[in-house]
C-alpha cells in the first residue's frame, strides 16, 4: 500500500487537471459497485442435461478428443511444433467439450445451426475446425467477419493451431482469408475467413456459393448491413432448393456472443415456413434478462440424433420450447470471471482527458500483470491520447513500471494491429486504446482492466442532409457490458466506466442495427445486382424504413445505377463489382469513360480516402505552422482532391527516403504505405498480374496497387495501362475532369456559398461549415462538393473540393 500511496502522490503531482486546476486525490473519482458477476454464468439446466446425456466424442477421459488433426507428414517442423503448442489452449477453450454436439447439430437435414457463447469461447477459431471434417464437407468452409482486423487475425491464428502455412504463401495452405484490397488463398483452402463485404461480392459472381459447404456467420450481433444481406441471402438458398442448384446442400452455422437468438431462430423458421416447408413451433422467450445476467438467461443446445429435434426448458414460470426439422441451437457456457466496476461519481465532459487521469490513477495503483484496455470512439480520440499518454508516462520515476501504448482501430494497418496480440515485456503495462473494434471481434491477451469511455462513433443517416454522417453517441447497455467483459477473460478484473450509474441505467439495451439508421443505397444496390428485383419484399431480419429504401432507390437512380424501370444498368453493374461505396464507384465509372480519361489520378485520390487520415493531426500550434508552412508545396488550391493527388504524385516519385519525405511534409508514413507499397516500383500490368505471389499477409494494403488491379479485371483500364510514377504536375484541364468526375458521384454533397458568407447544401438546405482539417478551411469558393460530412458540435464537410455551380447543373441534368 505504501508503494502504492507513494507513487499515487507522484502521479497526482505530474497529471495536471486541465478542468479545473484542481488536484483530485485519485481514489475518490470512483464509486466502486459490486457486480453479481461473482461466480461464472450458470449453464441452463437443458444444457446440463445435454452433457449428461452426451458422451460421444467428449474429453471425459482426456483420451478422445474432437477435431484433432491427423498429423501431416507434409507440415514443416516449426509449423507442426507450433501446432503442437496450440493445442492444449484449444483444449481449454469453453467450446472444446461442445465438438460433437456442434458437429451434430448440422448432420442429417438440419441445415442451420444458431450457436451462442461469449467472446473468446473458442467459436470462430474452432468452429470451423470442429466441422471441416464432416462427410458432408467436402468444399470449403466461409466464416464471415464484420472487420478486416478480425479477418486476418483468425486465419493466422487457425493457419498456426493447424500447423498449416497461411494463404497464399503455400499453395498447399488450408486456411485463407479475403477482406477488402487483400485475398490470400491457395488451390487447398479448406477455411476461409473473410469480411461480410466480400462475402456478398462473392454471391454476386456465383450465387449459389458453389464452391463452399458451409458459411458460418460469425459476430451476428453486431448487426451490420452486410450481416444482414448475408443473412437474407443465406436463408433463400437454405430454405429454398438447398441442394438442385447446388448439387450438395449448404450449412449454415450463425454464431452470437449474446444470447438473443430468438430473432434469428423465427427469421430462419419463417423461411422454412415460406417455402411450404414444416413450421417450428415458435420460441417461447424467458422473462426479460437483465442486462448484466445476459449469459445467464441464455438457452439450451439440443442435438438429438433424430431428424426432428425438439427441446424444451423451464425458464422461471414459462416453458421455453422449439422444435425444426432443419434448426439447431447450441449453448456454449461462458468462461467470465467476476468484474468489479467502477462509476465516476458525477459526469465528465471531456472523456479524453478523464481517461488520460484513470490511466495513470490505474497504473500507479494496481499491481502488474496486468494489461489495460482502453475504449474510445475513433482514430482521432485513440490518436489524441496516445499521445498524452506517452508524454505523460515519460514523467514516470525508474521504480514505476513502464507503458507500451499500443493504438487499435480499423484503418490502421496490420502489422500495427498484430502488436496488441503480443505479450508486453518484462516490467511493462500495455494501454491498448481502441475503438469498439474490441469490444467483440478482437480478443486481446492479458487485459485485466477496461476503461470504457462508454460512448463510440456510429453512422447515422440523417434524413434531412439525406447522407450518413458520423455521430458521437452514447453505447448501449449491451455493448457496455460486452466492453466490462473483456477485463474478465483470464482472471478477476476491474471495469471503469468513464460514466455515472445512473447514466448507466439509462442507456438503450441494444444497439439499433445498422440498417435501421444508415444509407441503403449499397445495401440496395447488392440485392440488385443479386437479381432480387423487390427489395421491399426481401427477406430482412430487420425491416428497413421503406423510406430508407427509396431514398437508395433514388440515389441510385440518379447515379445512374438503376435504369427507370428499377432494374440495375451496365453502370451499376461496373460499380456493385468495385470494393467501393457506389457514390465512389461512380466517381471511378466515370473517370474512365474515354472522354474523361482520368482513372490513374482518381484512383490515386480515392485511395487516399480509403485509409486513414494522410495528414497528421497536430495539437500544439508551433507544429501546426510548421507543418502548415511545409504543406504548402503539396496543398492545391482547388481542394483536398487535388491536394491529396499531389501527395500522392510527390510520395510516389520520391525515390531515396519515403520516411524521412513523411516526416518533412507532416504526412502519416503509415497511412502512405497504406495507399501504395514502399518499395519503388514501376508497376505495369505484367508486374500487376504476377504479383498475386505477393499477396500475403503484408504489413501495408496498398489499396492503390488493388484499385488499378480491379479497374484492370473489369476492363475500365486498359491491361496494358501504363502508371507514370515521375509525374508530379497535373494540367488544368485534367484537374477540372478529375472534379467533375467526383461531382459525378457526390452531386448530392454539395453546398453553395451565400452572401454572408456560410455554404448551404443544395439539397435540403442546410448550414454546412468546411472541417478545420480542409485545405479550403476558411476560403470563399463559388461551391463546394465533399465526400464526408461529419457533426461534431456543428455540421462540417470533409475532403472538400471547390466547384463551379455550372458543373453541378450539368450532373443534375438528365
Ligand atoms: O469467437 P470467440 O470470441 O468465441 O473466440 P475465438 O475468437 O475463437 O478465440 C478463442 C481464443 O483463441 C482466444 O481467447 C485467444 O486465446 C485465442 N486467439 C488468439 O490467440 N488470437 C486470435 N487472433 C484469435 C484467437
Amino acid at each position: 500500500d505504501s508503494y502504492a500511496d507513494s507513487v499515487l502522490t507522484s502521479a497526482s503531482q505530474t497529471i495536471p487537471n486541465p478542468t479545473n486546476g484542481v488536484k483530485r486525490k485519485r481514489d475518490d473519482r470512483f464509486e466502486r459497485t459490486a457486480t453479481n458477476a461473482s461466480s461464472p454464468p450458470r449453464k441452463p439446466d437443458a444444457a446440463q442435461n445435454l452433457s449428461k446425456s452426451q458422451g460421444n466424442g467428449r474429453l471425459q477421459n482426456g483420451k478422445q478428443g474432437p477435431a484433432h488433426h491427423s498429423t501431416d507428414n507434409s507440415l514443416s517442423k516449426p509449423l507442426n511444433e507450433k501446432r503442437k503448442a496450440l493445442l492444449s489452449a484449444r483444449k481449454a477453450l469453453p467450446i472444446w467439450p461442445h465438438a460433437s454436439e456442434i458437429r451434430e447439430s448440422l448432420r442429417g437435414v438440419r441445415d442451420v445451426m444458431l450457436l451462442v457463447g461469449e467472446t473468446g469461447s473458442g467459436k470462430s477459431t474452432q468452429v470451423p475446425q470442429f466441422l471441416m471434417n464432416e462427410t458432408w464437407c467436402n468444399g470449403c468452409i466461409a466464416i464471415t467477419q464484420p472487420r478486416r482486423v478480425a479477418a486476418t487475425s483468425l486465419a493466422r491464428r487457425v493457419a498456426e493451431e493447424m500447423g498449416t502455412p497461411l494463404g497464399s504463401s503455400s499453395p498447399a495452405s488450408k486456411v485463407g482469408y479475403s477482406v477488402r484490397f487483400d485475398t490470400s488463398t491457395s488451390p487447398s483452402t479448406r477455411i476461409k475467413f473473410l469480411t461480410e463485404g466480400m462475402l456478398l461480392q462473392e454471391m454476386l459472381r456465383d450465387p449459389w456459393l458453389r464452391q463452399y459447404s458451409a458459411v458460418i456467420v460469425d459476430e451476428v450481433h453486431e448487426r451490420s448491413v452486410n450481416v444482414d444481406l448475408v443473412l437474407g441471402f443465406l436463408r433463400g438458398i437454405v430454405t429454398g432448393d438447398n441442394k438442385g442448384r447446388r448439387g450438395a446442400p449448404l450449412k449454415v452455422a450463425v454464431m452470437s456472443a449474446t444470447a438473443d437468438i430468438e430473432g434469428l431462430f423465427n427469421f430462419f423458421d419463417e423461411g422454412y415456413a415460406a417455402a411450404g416447408k414444416i413450421k417450428s413451433q415458435i420460441f417461447t422467450p424467458g422473462p426479460q434478462a437483465d442486462g448484466e445476467d445476459s449469459s445467464e438467461s441464455s438457452w439450451s443446445g439440443l442435438s438429438s440424433p433424430e431428424e426432428t429435434v425438439g427441446k424444451t426448458k423451464s425458464s422461471g414460470d414459462q416453458t421455453v420450447h422449439i422444435k425444426s426439422t432443419f434448426i439447431s441451437t447450441c449453448y456454449i457456457e461462458g468462461r467470465q470471471f467476476p468484474v468489479q466496476i467502477m462509476y465516476l461519481p458525477e459526469p465528465v465532459q471531456d472523456f479524453v482527458e478523464t481517461a488520460l487521469r484513470t490511466i495513470f490513477q490505474i497504473h500507479y495503483k494496481e499491481p502488474m500483470p496486468g494489461d489495460l484496455l482502453v475504449f474510445l470512439t475513433g482514430q482521432d480520440t485513440v490518436e489524441a491520447l496516445e499521445k498524452l499518454v506517452n508524454k505523460y508516462a515519460q514523467t514516470m520515476g525508474p521504480e514505476v513500471p513502464k507503458i507500451l501504448t499500443l493504438p487499435l482501430f480499423a484503418a490502421l494497418p496490420q502489422s500495427a494491429q498484430q502488436r496488441v496480440f503480443q505479450r508486453a515485456p518484462p516490467k511493462t503495462r500495455k494501454v491498448i486504446l481502441a475503438t469498439n473494434i474490441a469490444e467483440t471481434s478482437v480478443t486481446v491477451p492479458g487485459v485485466r482492466i477496461v476503461v470504457d469511455s462508454g460512448k463510440a462513433k456510429i453512422k447515422q443517416f440523417r434524413n434531412r442532409l439525406g447522407l450518413d454522417s458520423l455521430l458521437v453517441k452514447p453505447i448501449s447497455k449491451s455493448a457496455a457490458i460486452q466492453r466490462k467483459g473483456r477485463a474478465g477473460r483470464e482472471a478477476a478484473g476491474q471495469c471503469y466506466r468513464l460514466y455515472t450509474e445512473q447514466d448507466y441505467t439509462k442507456l438503450e439495451t441494444d444497439t439499433v442495427p445498422e440498417i435501421l439508421r444508415c444509407d441503403l443505397s449499397a445495401a440496395v444496390l447488392t440485392m440488385k445486382a443479386r437479381g432480387v428485383d423487390d427489395v421491399v419484399g426481401f427477406p430482412f431480419l430487420t425491416k428497413p424504413g421503406r423510406e430508407g429504401l427509396e431514398k437508395a432507390l433514388l440515389q441510385l437512380l440518379q447515379l445512374g445505377a438503376l435504369n427507370e424501370d428499377g432494374k440495375i444498368s451496365e453502370t451499376g453493374r461496373r460499380i456493385s463489382r468495385l470494393p467501393l461505396t457506389p457514390a465512389l464507384g461512380r466517381v471511378i465509372v466515370a473517370a474512365a469513360d474515354e472522354e474523361m480519361g482520368c482513372l490513374s489520378e482518381v484512383i490515386d485520390v480515392i485511395s487516399c480516402l480509403s485509409v486513414e487520415n494522410i495528414f497528421l493531426n497536430l495539437n500544439t500550434e508551433d507544429t501546426k505552422e510548421q507543418a502548415e508552412a511545409a504543406r504548402q508545396e503539396l496543398y492545391r488550391r482547388q481542394g483536398d482532391h487535388l491536394t491529396l493527388l499531389a501527395t500522392v504524385q510527390t510520395y510516389a516519385a520520391e525515390r531515396s527516403d519515403r520516411k524521412a519525405w513523411a516526416e518533412k511534409y507532416f504526412v502519416s508514413h503509415r497511412a502512405m504505405q497504406n495507399v501504395m507499397a514502399s518499395a519503388p516500383q514501376r508497376s505495369t500490368a505484367h508486374s500487376l498480374s504476377v504479383d498475386h505471389r505477393h499477396n500475403q499477409l503484408t504489413s501495408t494494403q496498398d489499396v492503390r496497387k488493388q484499385l488499378r488491379a480491379q479497374c484492370q479485371q473489369q476492363k475500365l483500364l486498359p491491361a496494358t495501362a501504363c502508371f507514370d510514377d515521375h509525374n508530379t504536375t497535373t494540367s488544368e484541364a485534367t484537374t477540372i475532369k478529375i472534379l467533375k468526375c467526383f461531382l459525378r458521384g457526390f452531386a448530392s454533397n454539395t453546398a453553395r456559398l451565400m452572401p454572408d458568407g456560410s455554404y448551404k447544401t443544395l439539397v435540403g438546405n442546410q448550414t454546412v461549415t468546411i472541417h478545420p482539417s480542409s485545405v479550403l478551411f476558411g476560403k470563399k469558393v463559388e461551391g463546394i462538393m465533399y465526400n464526408e460530412f461529419v457533426f461534431t458540435n456543428r455540421s462540417y464537410a470533409r475532403n472538400v473540393s471547390a466547384v463551379q455551380m455550372d458543373w453541378v447543373g450539368e450532373v443534375f441534368a438528365p
